[in-house]
């Protein structure tokens, strides 16, 4: 019975079959999470106990001090002033309070910030392979995802594929760097290629071309790789971000769009995004976040340890005769499926107790995808059963 529900949301549900069918799949094995045999490398989730700092911070604050404590909040300046200070501090960009808003996580201010600027019929470019929630995201809206791929193995900005991409009805190009699930950190040079393009194409333009910064791992960074925004770039441009990734507590959600000074429309696009958080369902983080956000900004997951964990997963795994990719920032290592087939190959993984994210999921048959954030007892217990698969399909592919 299609009747019952929304067209757009039907459709907005078909790019997410192979996540929902993945997840399922996934379901089944965090029905007992504790298996001591079960090596988790599927999403970007903890697997580690909090950190204690997180705990410490929302005890302290969930103590009320006024009858308002818990009323409604939407970007409360105490917040907003902790988040100024940071970018202003990290990209050197004098951002303004009046610009910034504050969401539940990047996932609400990626819907918002789209939300505030299209409309049905608009096209919005995305790169691929992409995170698993825009095409979701756009279609939801009844506007029309643009795919432009990324190219193995060095996963560069395509802004020449971008530029052949514009039409006349693009509305906004979504960039996120560093990249899940490549980790690749596009360069300045990339970045200001690109602005020039969207530039060009926004000119004489009733409707310019907005583009979406997603940068939520810009503090995920390894080698000492510095970041740069695409803000520096392009005048249209907003910076989206959440705390999930520092902190690696994505379900405490907070996060935020920063609209840049330069910004051209400043007053019409504050009123909007006010307005797409409100039609998106009171998308601001709840009270005690924001009264916690001055000692959360402070507190970062061991970035150090991530890398050494990486550094030893592409060691082990490369030794056994994967091709894996480096990451430069982000939880993530990408890895060239022994098989065509990645969901079959992470069948066989599965079998030996290794769970990963088959490229299928996320538009990039042929690899998959190892989350960093498992614990290391699970890295070392994982290796026989890297092993065993990468054996397996090499008689499978023999034969
Ligand atoms: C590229 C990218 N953007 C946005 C998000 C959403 O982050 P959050 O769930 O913290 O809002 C994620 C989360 O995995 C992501 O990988």
């Amino acid at each position: 019975m299609t009747g019952a529900t929304s067209r757009t949301i039907r459709e907005a549900v078909e790019p997410l079959a192979p996540f929902l069918r993945f997840l399922q799949r996934y379901q089944q094995l965090i029905a007992n999470p504790s298996d001591p045999n079960v090596c988790d490398f599927c999403f970007g989730n903890p697997h580690e106990m909090p950190l204690p700092e997180i705990t410490d911070a929302l005890i302290r604050w969930a103590k009320p001090q006024h009858q308002m404590w818990f009323a409604y909040k939407t970007s409360e300046p105490e917040a907003v002033e902790v988040v100024r200070a940071s970018l202003v501090a990290r990209h050197g960009i004098p951002f303004e309070a009046a610009d910034i808003f504050l969401t539940n996580g990047a996932f609400a201010a990626i819907t918002c910030a789209l939300r505030a600027v299209i409309d049905p019929g608009d096209e919005v470019i995305y790169l691929s392979p992409p995170w698993f929630f825009y095409r979701t995201i756009i279609l939801g809206f009844g506007a029309t995802p643009v795919r432009v791929d990324i190219r193995p193995t060095r996963f560069d900005l395509p802004v020449d594929a971008i530029a052949a991409a514009v039409t006349p009805r693009t509305r906004a190009v979504i960039v996120n760097s560093p990249h899940n699930p490549s980790g690749r950190i596009y360069p300045d040079a990339d970045l200001q290629r690109l602005g020039a393009v969207l530039e060009a194409a926004s000119e004489h333009r009733e409707r310019p071309i907005y583009l979406l910064s997603d940068e939520a791992y810009s503090r995920i960074l390894f080698d000492s790789n510095a970041f740069r925004t695409p803000l520096h770039h392009y005048r249209r441009a907003m910076l989206l971000y959440t705390y999930g990734k520092t902190l690696l507590a994505p379900g405490q959600r907070i996060g935020y769009i920063a609209l840049p000074p330069q910004m051209p429309d400043l007053e019409q696009l504050r009123e909007a995004i006010f307005t797409a958080q409100t039609v998106t369902g009171f998308a601001w983080p709840n009270a005690l976040m924001q009264y916690a956000l001055g000692d959360l900004e402070q507190v970062s997951i061991d970035i150090a340890a991530l890398q050494r964990r990486r550094d030893r997963v592409l060691a082990d795994l490369g030794a056994m005769g994967y091709e894996a990719i480096s990451p430069e920032g982000t939880f993530y290592v990408l890895v060239r499926s022994p098989l065509t087939d990645d969901e079959a190959f992470a069948t066989l993984l599965a079998e030996a107790g290794v769970y990963v994210l088959p490229g299928a999921v996320f538009e990039l048959p042929g690899w998959f995808r190892i989350s960093l954030t498992a614990n290391d007892g699970m890295v070392e217990r994982s290796l026989p059963g890297f092993r065993r698969a990468i054996e397996a399909a090499a008689v499978e592919v023999a034969s």
